[in-house]
């Protein structure tokens, strides 16, 4: 948001007083009434400060472990109806864009705001692909790391260590260095995760084939064996591009949270996009993909699904790749990625975990735990099974979730940055610990 925009909410909020778009609220504990603004149907937490009991009292405070109800940002990149099952970027629906875009064209829509023209689309596609390369001396230390190295513990620390190759990244309010970092950030993450998974086979390195396009290169760096040149499968790079675009941007999901949260203390994008991807590999965010193939091996077989069910009722497990703290419908990009699922099969034959994952979406659909919670399949319950055809082990799932992600990292972190009203954050606590106590000498303490 630009200090245009900022004035702008100000004078909305001052409309609100004007309009008596306000909540009166009563502090029983003095009898005193306060009248609060209500814009975009939000409270400022600010607003409460003035709730005091007397002179010397903090003011109220609101109360929101997990951010379960408290919006920490204004923001214009991507839009979910949790009800209904609605997921936008800049205003285009996700359908939309997997069936027409690319993913770097829906990139550059995400950072820029506007799909480009054609010469911006070039412009940017070229800039992306020149930043494909990395130092040498990266290639070294993903050398020392172990054969079988989770692939996100070396994306995490590879991507990390950019921000010591490129001194420069540190000029976060310079718009070039921001966006010479997002073009080496979203060149770079396709090579460096086919690297890691090179590594974890002890296969030579393939460089970046610049006249390949951005899903084509990734698969050529990952699969090339012996051929002169890697000519992707079009289905399977296209399958590729279709999962990339719906997993660019969710707006404030965990790992968008932890780029602003990390960004706002004004380090470099490197260190900040690391931040993320350790959110990221969480098994209850884009680690859930891994975890999903992971659970339906241990179910088995068709049989035993209602089984399972049960334990996930009893609370013993959780049911991986459902549910969601926005999706209380359908999640659109499961709808999607269940079509490329077949896609995929249809070449690679297939993927005998399918009838289980069939299975438990049909008893979870149907049981009142499930209807009840409002627990649907999302983004996950279905990607890692098309990663496994197309020949991923599981530990690349959450990688494959990394890659475009980073174009929706990078737009939430710029955003963030330009936004006058945003500082560092650093929320408030609630202290329930010890009040003062002296120092108990080693000899006294029990
Ligand atoms: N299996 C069984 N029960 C569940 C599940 C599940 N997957 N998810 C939620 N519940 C239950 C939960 O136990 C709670 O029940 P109760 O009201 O009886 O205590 C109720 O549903 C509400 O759940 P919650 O934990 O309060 O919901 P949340 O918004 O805090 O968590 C979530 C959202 C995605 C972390 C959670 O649904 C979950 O752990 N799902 C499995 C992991 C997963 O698939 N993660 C990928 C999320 S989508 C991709 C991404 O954006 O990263």
């Amino acid at each position: 948001m630009d200090s245009v925009t900022s004035t702008a909410e100000s004078k909305k909020v001052a409309d609100a007083v004007t309009r008596r778009e306000t909540i009166s609220i009563t502090d029983n504990r003095t009898g005193k009434s306060y009248e609060i603004p209500i814009t975009h149907g939000t409270i400022r937490a600010m607003d409460l400060r003035q709730v005091k009991v007397d002179a010397n009292d903090f003011g109220l405070m609101s109360y929101d472990p997990a951010f379960n109800n408290t919006a920490s940002c204004i923001s214009r990149v991507s839009y979910i109806e949790g009800d209904k099952g609605i997921l936008r970027y800049r205003g285009y629906p996700i359908e939309e864009l997997a069936e027409k875009s690319t993913y770097i064209e829906t990139a550059y829509l995400l950072l820029h705001g506007e799909l480009p023209t054609e010469a911006q689309l070039k412009d940017w596609t070229y800039h992306v692909t020149h930043h494909t390369f990395i130092h040498e001396s990266i290639k070294k230390f993903l050398d020392g790391f172990h054969y079988d190295a989770h692939p996100m513990g070396m994306m995490i620390s590879t991507i990390a260590a950019l921000s010591t190759f490129y001194h420069d990244a540190k000029e976060i309010l310079n718009p070039e260095s921001r966006q010479k970092q997002t073009f080496r950030l979203i060149g770079k993450m396709p090579t460096i995760a086919a690297f890691a998974y090179r590594h974890t086979l002890g296969m030579p390195f393939v460089y970046p084939d610049n006249d390949l396009r951005y899903p084509g290169n990734f698969l050529n760096m990952l699969f090339r064996t012996t051929e002169a040149r890697y000519r992707p499968n079009p289905t399977l790079e296209r399958a590729l591009d279709v999962l990339f675009i719906l997993h660019a941007d969710h707006e404030q999901n965990c790992s968008a949270n932890v780029i602003r949260g990390v960004g706002s203390s004004h380090v470099d994008p490197y260190s900040a996009t690391a931040a993320a991807i350790a959110a990221l590999y969480g098994p209850l965010h884009g680690g859930a993909n891994e975890e999903v193939v992971r659970m339906l091996h241990e179910i088995g077989s068709v049989q035993k699904v209602p089984e399972f069910i049960k334990r996930v009722k009893a609370g013993e497990v959780k049911l991986m790749g459902f549910g969601h703290r926005i999706y209380k419908n359908y999640d659109p990009r499961a709808r999607i990625i269940k079509r490329v699922a077949y896609e995929v099969f249809d070449l690679m034959g297939k993927n005998p975990l399918l009838e289980i994952a069939l299975e438990c979406e049909r008893i979870a659909l149907e049981d009142e735990y499930f209807v009840k919670r409002k627990l649907y399949p999302n983004v996950d319950f279905y990607t890692g099974l098309i990663y496994q055809s197309m020949g991923f082990p599981m530990t690349m799932f959450p990688v494959l979730f990394a890659i475009p992600r980073t174009s929706g990292w990078l737009a939430q972190w710029q955003e963030m940055l330009l936004d006058p009203e945003q500082k560092i954050a650093r929320p408030r606590q609630i202290y329930l610990g010890y009040d003062t106590r002296s120092y108990v000498p080693m000899e006294k303490r029990s």
